[in-house]
């Protein structure tokens, strides 16, 4: 099986890795897991008022290809806003990496990060609840 440059180049120097503050209410969390693997991948983002990411940041225990997939979303979703962010497909980091079928599930890893992460920062930001803008 060959890999193909660019998910080498993504492997051995990641972008973004490393922790944003939780407790911040900018800062949208998403923790997600492969059943398929037992991988784990830990993906933020941190907004700015205007919706645009500012920061994004991840950890990922798992394989090169999970790595790969998380480093490039991170590097994709920063400058977006979330409502872009969130149209991220797997297919498109898959296809961008290359990733070889067995692995197209490390990057359906990294798309539902970026959505769990998107989830948690409009919970916390009160989307879901109208009175929270009322009170504001
Ligand atoms: Fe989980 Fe890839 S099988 S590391
Ligand atoms: Fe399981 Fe890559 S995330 S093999």
């Amino acid at each position: 099986m060959s890999y193909s440059e660019k998910l080498l180049e993504h492997y051995e120097n990641p972008r973004n890795v490393g922790t944003l503050d939780k407790s911040d209410q900018s800062v949208g969390t998403g923790l997600v897991g492969a059943p398929a693997c037992g991988d784990v991948m830990k993906l933020q983002i941190k907004v700015g008022k205007d919706g645009i990411i500012e920061d994004a940041k991840f950890k990922t225990f798992g394989c090169g290809s999970a790595i790969a997939s998380s480093s490039l979303a991170t590097e994709w979703i920063k400058g977006k806003s979330i409502d872009e962010a969130e149209t991220i497909k797997n297919t498109d980091i898959a296809q961008h990496l290359s990733l070889p079928p067995v692995k197209i599930h490390c990057s359906v890893l990294a798309e539902d990060a970026i959505k769990a992460a998107i989830k948690d920062y409009r919970e916390k930001n009160g989307a879901m609840a109208p009175e929270a803008a009322k009170a504001a």
